[in-house]
């Protein structure tokens, strides 16, 4: 045991791209990142950072033509899935792995509805529970994300976003996958509710030690809820680390301090927020250099011209040259 490898997922220098009518956008440049068994990583960044494209190339449901994965690979339990055939996928998704959209009404059906739809992903893990069974999991399930289980009998139009988010995430946990891709899972919702859905997956971590990537803008919610954190810009992970180093540690990406300094602090409430000045390269026609460059304010000239190497430290990596060796005469 105390040898086994317990990495569950692994992509290694990943590069995704959309092949539009009139240009490629560059979604994913070279990103890598690597999961644990029973870890929960937060990733966060801008919009536009590539986020939602890293967890739809993992399931391979990029869209159809548009979407494609240029180079890398995504190694998920020894197999490396971007060869893999879409047979293997139906496998792998909504059971092995789930994922938990950001548009909720991605994964409902408009004319199904909800205690069925729940019911359907039941049938599906618990093929050989009762009726009576089924019918009381799929309640338990409504209780645990805060729906009266009387309300099963309806569509999905009939609720609120936040309650068709919290159907969604009941469907995406009671099938209690080894890695949950959760994008923006609580966005929509109030704040009770963002506490219990956390704690509802942090539930399915210590039963099944699955494995969670969190995607988010909301870094309370990373502090609060994960173990490490990427911090992705331009489609690469520019800072690594656990929750520990990214928040508390000396040593920060100047990006990431720049979105540490957007969180409002209760104890100075003098000061205004302070948002990164500038927005991020457009994917069509990416900088030669780093990409973080022009909204930087340690930028040097190399930073311009070089896209820098990553520095690594107790399992703490930064993607900047100003984490370059002194002895390597820049400056
Ligand atoms: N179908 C598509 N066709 C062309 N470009 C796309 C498509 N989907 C996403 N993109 C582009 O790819 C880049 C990455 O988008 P993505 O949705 O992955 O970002 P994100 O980090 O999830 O952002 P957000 O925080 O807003 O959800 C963006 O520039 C986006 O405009
Ligand atoms: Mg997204």
């Amino acid at each position: 045991m105390a040898n086994e490898d317990r990495t569950v997922l692994e992509i290694k220098d990943l590069y995704v791209q959309y092949n539009t009518d009139d240009a490629v956008v560059h979604a994913v440049n070279g990103l890598n990142l690597t999961l644990k068994e029973g870890e929960k990583l937060g990733l966060v960044g801008e919009t536009g950072a590539g986020k939602t494209t890293l967890a739809l190339s993992i399931l391979k449901l990029l869209p159809d033509k548009v979407g494609e994965i240029r180079s890398g690979s995504i190694i998920y339990k020894g197999d490396d899935l971007v060869n893999k055939p879409e047979s293997f996928m139906l496998g792998l998704r909504g059971r092995r792995i789930s994922m938990i959209f950001q548009d909720p009404m991605t994964s409902l059906n408009p004319t199904k509805n909800v205690g069925d739809q729940v019911l359907e992903v039941i049938n599906l893990h618990f093929p050989d529970l009762t009726a009576a069974e089924k019918t009381a999991k799929v309640d338990e399930m409504f209780r645990l994300v805060g729906i009266p289980a009387s309300r099963k009998g309806e569509f999905p139009h009939q609720f609120s976003g936040g309650m068709k988010q919290r159907i969604v995430i009941a469907m995406a946990l009671i099938a209690e996958p080894e890695l949950l891709l959760a994008d923006e899972p609580t966005t929509a919702l109030d704040v009770t509710i963002q506490a219990q859905i956390l704690e509802l997956m942090r539930k399915l971590k210590d039963e099944f030690n699955s494995a969670v990537v969190l995607i988010t803008h909301d870094l309370g919610v990373v502090a609060e809820f994960c173990d490490t954190v990427s911090v992705i810009y331009s489609g690469r992970v520019v800072e690594h680390g656990t929750v520990e180093q990214i928040f508390e540690g000396e040593d920060n990406h100047p990006y990431t301090k720049g979105l540490i300094h957007c969180i409002p602090s209760l104890s100075d409430t003098s000061k205004r927020l302070k948002p990164i000045p500038g927005r991020m390269p457009d994917p069509r026609n990416l900088p030669e250099g780093c990409c973080f460059a022009d909204r930087c304010p340690f930028c040097k000239e190399m930073c311009t011209t070089t896209m820098p190497e990553p520095h690594e430290k107790d399992g703490h990596m930064i993607l900047c040259h100003l984490y370059d060796p002194k002895e390597a005469g820049n400056d």
